[in-house]
C-alpha cells in the first residue's frame, strides 16, 4: 500500500523517543465521516498525537465471516496521518461479533456456579475457546497483512483489558485445557497428588480427565488445586495474547507491542505480561472524591514502571473527569485530571491517555466523560485536556530521564492468590492491604518505590519489604537470603513464608525458610476476634495500636525492638531485628495502624542511612532524572498552598519561573530543574 498524497508528519516509530505522547481511546465508527475530520482539526488543536483506535471494532470490520470492510479505517488512518496524529491500533478482539457467538455458542464464558454469560456485551468469549482464539487469529492477521506499512501505525493494543468482567472460565473447553496444563507441569499423577496433598479427603486422582475446574462445590476446594487453577487461568489469557503477539511480530516486527493492563489486577500474574509487551501501558480511574485515591495510584505508577524494569510506560486509559460504572460518579474538579497526568508522568510514564476522545452519544458508556464531552469544545473539561496537550508537548526535555528508587517492595502473584484462598486463619489478612500499609508511609515520607518479583536482583536497593510474602519458591528464598548476607535490609511481616510453590505448609516454626535470616520462629498464629484490639510497646516507650493479629514469636538471636502489651503472650516480640551476614533483618509480627507504621519505617530508615526527601503534608515529590538533569516532581494535593523556595541553580520547567517562592494552590504541580551534581561538577 503506498501513500503518495500523505504528509510526513513525523517518524511515528520513534514517537515514544521523541515525544511524551498524549491522546485517549478513539472510537469513529460511532460518529458518521464529517465527524472524522472535525476529530483530527480538534486533535491537533489539543496537542494530541497518538489515539487508540478500532479497539471495539471486529464486527465493523468483518461483519460476516472472512468478509472483510477496512475502507472507513482506511480514511480514519489516513485523515489521523494527514494531521499529525499516530495510531495505537487495536486488535479489535475484546468484542468478538454478534455472528461469532451465535456460530459458537460454546465460546461464551461459564461462571464457577454454571451460568453462561451472555453476548451483546462486551469480553463475552472464553480463553478457552478454540474457535475463538482461530478467528481472532484469522482477523488479527487479516488486520495486521491490511495496515503493516501504513505510515499512521505506531503501536499495537492487542485485545483490551485482559481478564476485565471475566477472570476464569469453567465451560465446556476449560476441563480438557486446565487437564492438559496440568499435566504439563507435573508430568505425572503421581507427581501432582503429591503436590496437592491429595490424600486429604480423599482426592487422589487415577486419571487426568478425572480432574476438574474448582467449579461450585460442596465445601472447599484442595487450595494447590484452586491455585494451580488461577496460574492457568492467568496463563490461559496470555496465551490468546501470545497468539496475537506472534502474528504481530511476524507481520510487522518493528511496530511496538502492548495491552493495557488494570493496575493491581488480581486475576493476570502482570510480571509474566510484562516480560511479553514491548511497552507496559495501565488503564487508571482513582475515585476522584477520595482523598486517599492520590496514594494507590501512586502505587500503580509505580507498580507499572517496575514492571518494564524502569522503562517509560503509558498511561493509557483514565477519565478526565467522571466515569459511569460507580454508583456515584464523581467529577474532578478543575486540575485534578491535570495532577493525576503529572503524577504517572512525575513516576515514569511517557505517554498520557484518556478514555476516550469524544464523548459517545449511545452505548453502555454514554455518560461516561470525555476529551470532547457532550458539550462539545466550550467547556471546562476540553479547556484543561487542550492546555495538557499543550504542557506535555514542551516536556520532550523529560523523555529519556528515568525514576531511580532505593526502596523495593516485593510482589507476588502467587503469594496475592494463594494467601487468599480459603480456609485461613483470618480472612481478613489481605495481600493488598499489607502492600499499601508499607506503601503508604513510604508515600507520606516521598521515598520513591520499586515493585520486585520475589527472584529479581535486589542488591541495588538499600531496603526491600516484603509484605505477605505467603508463597516462596526456593529461588526465593535463596534470593532474598543472599540479599541480606549481602549486605541488604529487608522488613518482613506476618503470613510470610508460610507454604511453598504448592501451598504446602513448611513445618518446624513459621516462617519456615526465613527463620534463621529472621532469627524468630513463630510458634503459632493468634488472630483476633471482630472486637478484640492489643498494643504494642516499643524500647523507647512508645506504644501503638495492633489490630488483626499477632504472631507469637519466640526469639532466635533476634533483639526485640517491641512487645505484646497485652494477652497470653504480652511481653513476648512483636517487632525484632536481627543481624545476618552483612545485612539487617526486621519482622513485625502484627497490623499497625499508619503511626505504628511510621514509626517502624523512619526508625528502619535511620538505622540503615536512608533520608526521605522534603516532606510537606499533603504534597508528593519524586524525581525523574537522566544523566544531566534531576526533574523534582512537586505536586500539591492538598488545600493548603504549598510554596517552594528555588535554590540558585534550579528553575521551575513548567512556568518558566528561575528564582524566588513558587506557590502552588491545590492541584497544582511543579517541575524543579537541576544540573545533576556529577554534571555540574563536571
Ligand atoms: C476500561 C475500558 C474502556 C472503558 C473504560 C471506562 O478502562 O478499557 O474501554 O470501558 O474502562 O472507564
Amino acid at each position: 500500500m503506498a501513500y503518495p498524497t500523505l504528509q510526513a508528519a513525523h517518524q511515528i516509530q520513534q514517537l515514544g523517543a521523541t515525544q511524551i505522547t498524549y491522546g485517549g481511546d478513539y472510537n469513529p465508527e460511532q460518529w458518521p465521516e464529517h465527524v472524522w475530520h472535525e476529530d483530527a482539526r480538534l486533535m491537533q488543536q489539543a496537542g494530541v498525537n497518538l489515539v487508540s483506535l478500532g479497539i471495539f471494532a471486529w464486527a465493523r470490520l468483518e461483519p460476516q465471516p472472512d468478509v472483510y470492510d477496512f475502507g472507513w479505517l482506511d480514511t480514519v488512518m489516513d485523515v489521523l496521518y494527514e494531521h499529525g496524529v499516530c495510531v495505537n491500533l487495536g486488535t479489535g478482539t475484546p468484542a468478538p461479533p454478534p455472528w461469532f457467538s451465535k456460530l459458537h455458542p460454546e465460546s461464551l464464558p461459564v461462571t464457577a456456579e454454571g451460568i453462561v454469560l451472555a453476548p451483546g456485551t462486551r469480553r463475552h468469549y472464553s480463553p478457552h475457546s478454540r474457535a475463538y482464539r482461530a478467528h481472532a487469529a484469522r482477523f488479527v492477521t487479516r488486520l495486521a497483512e491490511h495496515y503493516r506499512q501504513h505510515p499512521a501505525l505506531a503501536m499495537w493494543h492487542i485485545d483490551n483489558e485482559y481478564s476485565c468482567h471475566v477472570a476464569e472460565c469453567f465451560g465446556p473447553e476449560a476441563d480438557a485445557a486446565y487437564q492438559n496444563w496440568l499435566e504439563r507441569r507435573y508430568k505425572s499423577l503421581d507427581a501432582l497428588n503429591d503436590a496437592w496433598g491429595s490424600a486429604f479427603w480423599g482426592q487422589v486422582y487415577g486419571a487426568w480427565d478425572e480432574i476438574a475446574p474448582p467449579r461450585r462445590a460442596p465445601y472447599m476446594h484442595n487450595p494447590a488445586n484452586t491455585l494451580d487453577w488461577k496460574r492457568f487461568s492467568s496463563d490461559a489469557w496470555l496465551a490468546c495474547f501470545e497468539d496475537q503477539r506472534a502474528i504481530l511480530k511476524r507481520i510487522t516486527p518493528d511496530i511496538p507491542i502492548t495491552t493495557n493492563f488494570m493496575g493491581f489486577n488480581k486475576p493476570l500474574d502482570y510480571w509474566q505480561w510484562a516480560a511479553r509487551e514491548d511497552v507496559v501501558s495501565n488503564d487508571s480511574y482513582p475515585e476522584p472524591s477520595d482523598p486517599d485515591s492520590p496514594v494507590m495510584a501512586a502505587m500503580e505508577c509505580d507498580l507499572m514502571r517496575s514492571l518494564g524494569g524502569g522503562k517509560p510506560w503509558i498511561l493509557m486509559e483514565q477519565a478526565t473527569s467522571h466515569v459511569n460504572w460507580r454508583t456515584r460518579n464523581t467529577t474532578k474538579r478543575p486540575g485534578q485530571m491535570r495532577i493525576g497526568s503529572f503524577q504517572a508522568l512525575a513516576r515514569g510514564a511517557n505517554g498520557i491517555m484518556f478514555f476516550q476522545w469524544r464523548a459517545s452519544k449511545s452505548g453502555g458508556e454514554q455518560f461516561h466523560g470525555a476529551m470532547v464531552p457532550h458539550a462539545g469544545t466550550e467547556t471546562r473539561v476540553f479547556r484543561e485536556v487542550a492546555q495538557l496537550g499543550q504542557e506535555l508537548n514542551s516536556l520532550h526535555v523529560l523523555r529519556r530521564s528515568r525514576v531511580h528508587a532505593q526502596v523495593a517492595i516485593v510482589f507476588d502473584y502467587a503469594s496475592w492468590w494463594a494467601l487468599e484462598i480459603e480456609g485461613k486463619p483470618s480472612a481478613h489478612v489481605r495481600y493488598l492491604d499489607g502492600v499499601r500499609a508499607f506503601y503508604s508511609v513510604l508515600y507520606d515520607l516521598n521515598i520513591t518505590v520499586d515493585f520486585v518479583h520475589p527472584e529479581a536482583d535486589l542488591r541495588r536497593y538499600q531496603l526491600v519489604i516484603a509484605p505477605h510474602l505467603y508463597l516462596v519458591t526456593d529461588a526465593a528464598v535463596d534470593n532474598i537470603t543472599s540479599y541480606i548476607e549481602g549486605g541488604g535490609a529487608l522488613i518482613m511481616n506476618f503470613m510470610s513464608g508460610i507454604v511453598d510453590a504448592h501451598n504446602r505448609v513448611q513445618l518446624g516454626g513459621y516462617p519456615a525458610a526465613f527463620r534463621s535470616l529472621l532469627g524468630i520462629s513463630v510458634e503459632e498464629f493468634a488472630p483476633y476476634a471482630e472486637n478484640q484490639a492489643n498494643a504494642i510497646i516499643t524500647h523507647d516507650e512508645e506504644e501503638w495500636a495492633s489490630s488483626m493479629w499477632s504472631d507469637v514469636i519466640r526469639l532466635e538471636g533476634a533483639t526485640p525492638l517491641a512487645r505484646f502489651r497485652d494477652d497470653f503472650y504480652a511481653n513476648c516480640a512483636a517487632v525484632t531485628r536481627h543481624q545476618f551476614g552483612m545485612g539487617t533483618s526486621y519482622y513485625l509480627g502484627t497490623a499497625l495502624d499508619q503511626s505504628g507504621m511510621h514509626w517502624l519505617i523512619t526508625r528502619v530508615c535511620a538505622e540503615i542511612g536512608l533520608a526521605p526527601l522534603a516532606t510537606h503534608a499533603g504534597a508528593e515529590i519524586v524525581c525523574r532524572s537522566d544523566d544531566q538533569h534531576t526533574w523534582r516532581f512537586v505536586q500539591n494535593h492538598s488545600s493548603t498552598p504549598l510554596a517552594i523556595t528555588l535554590q540558585p541553580g534550579e528553575h521551575e520547567l513548567l512556568g518558566g519561573q528561575e528564582h524566588g517562592v513558587v506557590t502552588l494552590a491545590q492541584y497544582d504541580v511543579a517541575i524543579i530543574a537541576e544540573a545533576t551534581a556529577s554534571h555540574a561538577n563536571g
